[in-house]
């Protein structure tokens, strides 16, 4: 079987997207024939294990383990077999790997996708091949749509930051400046939370892009400030949190009266106790905390804190649950891996999470879940997003608004 490298192109008129949807597709679909018949289904996981990043690829493939470990390695009598892959956050690499394990490896799915970039690359190999993808980690909204094969179990930005926008209009919180990573999630939160604040009544100062690649954020903070808000609304992603919230203290933010208010990324559950004492009061909007009452999520949270020596954050659970998505489908199927049976399985699955109750849409593809107002408090010694409020069962309202 020919290999189609997946790096700098010969042919620079093409994008790399074009050239692999029409060089691959052949090559893709001969691929997926003999997956059906064997015993052993491989699943293809690929996150950025070094980098940046990294933080987001460990939290992913731990809790993905983490499943595994605690529901046996076989399914509907099929033996399952993990193939992690480390793409270093270059999205080329992510989308020559996916390439490499549907023809080499012949994965009768693909998983993880630690960042935005990484997911839209993909897609195009997703359709060709038919097989499933399973987006763990990443979430702008519009990732689901560009590939009938993607599913989701991490979250979308605007769910959590619509809901962050009524919160902050029902506390009467005044006027906000956005401060965001420029790029997919970034600019959704932005996008979802002026809109949203905006048709509410409330006024957005300032609109603030920080590079997503080494951000310095002092001179945002600094023009943040100077905008004179209530309140700095915030989005970066995972791995950069405790740097954006050390230069946040190094400007004397935290003593200006400014409020910080976003979706539950700036405070991580992974690095949040290493953030220190400056982040408690921080009320943010997300989908999972590790602090998420009930016995599911206490279950979960020991365990994952036993085997991994750290604390599982909302990428983790992202992990744990494409996991358990994959083990109903199977389940479903019967141990058959055919890429449209597998996804028919996937809509419409619904389960207790350790985040709460969660449901893929069978129309979108996409999570529904509970979204959570939290507060930073100190428990047992430790930081955690204390969950004070519910708003039940929320869709991506970006795909809402659509239909
Ligand atoms: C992405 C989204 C996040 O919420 C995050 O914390 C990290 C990465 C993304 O889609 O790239």
């Amino acid at each position: 079987m020919r290999i189609i490298p997946g790096g700098a192109s010969s042919r620079p008129l093409f994008s790399p997207l074009v050239k692999v949807a029409a060089v691959a597709g052949a090559a893709l679909a001969m691929a997926m024939a003999p997956a059906q018949a064997q015993e052993t289904v491989k699943i293809g996981l690929i996150l950025p294990m070094t980098g940046p990043f990294a933080p987001i690829g460990k939290q992913v493939e731990a809790g993905a383990k983490l499943y595994m470990q605690q529901n046996g390695s076989s399914v509907a009598g099929k033996k399952l077999e993990l193939i992690v892959k480390d793409d270093g956050n270059v999205a080329d690499t992510t989308r020559r790997l996916a390439q490499e394990l549907v023809v080499n490896d012949k994965v009768a799915v693909l998983a993880g996708f630690g960042l935005t970039p990484l997911a839209l690359a993909t897609a195009p190999i997703a359709t060709q091949a038919k097989v499933p993808m399973v987006v763990m980690a990443a979430a702008t909204a519009i990732i689901t749509e560009q590939s009938p094969f993607i599913v989701r179990t991490s979250f979308t930005l605007p769910q959590a930051a619509v809901s962050v926008a009524d919160w902050a209009l029902k506390n009467k919180v005044g006027k906000v400046v956005t401060l965001v990573s420029d790029y997919g999630p970034g600019i959704d939160a932005e996008n979802s939370f002026k809109a949203r604040y905006a048709a509410g009544g409330g006024a957005v100062g300032a609109e603030l892009r920080v590079p997503l690649a080494n951000p310095d954020f002092a001179p945002f903070l600094q023009r943040a400030r100077d905008a004179d808000p209530k309140a700095i609304f915030v989005f970066v992603p995972a791995g950069q949190s405790a740097t954006f919230a050390k230069q946040f203290v190094e400007r004397g933010i935290d003593k200006s009266g400014i409020k910080l208010i976003g979706p539950g990324d700036v405070t991580d559950d992974d690095v949040l106790d290493q953030m220190g004492d400056v982040m408690l009061g921080v009320q943010t909007v997300h989908h999972y905390s590790a602090a998420h009452p009930g016995a599911v999520n206490k279950k979960f949270v020991e365990a994952f804190m036993k085997a991994n020596n750290m604390r599982p954050n909302f990428m983790g659970v992202g992990g744990y649950d494409g996991m358990h998505l994959i083990y109903a489908a199977l389940t479903a199927t019967k141990g058959a891996t055919d890429g449209e049976g597998l996804l028919a399985a996937m809509r419409g699955q619904s389960w207790e999470s350790p985040r709460g109750p969660m449901t893929i849409d069978p129309r979108t593809r996409d999570v529904v879940h509970n979204m959570y107002v939290r507060k930073v408090e100190k428990k047992d010694g430790h930081l955690y997003n204390i969950e004070t409020d519910t708003i039940p069962m929320v869709k991506d309202p970006v795909k809402e608004a659509k239909k």
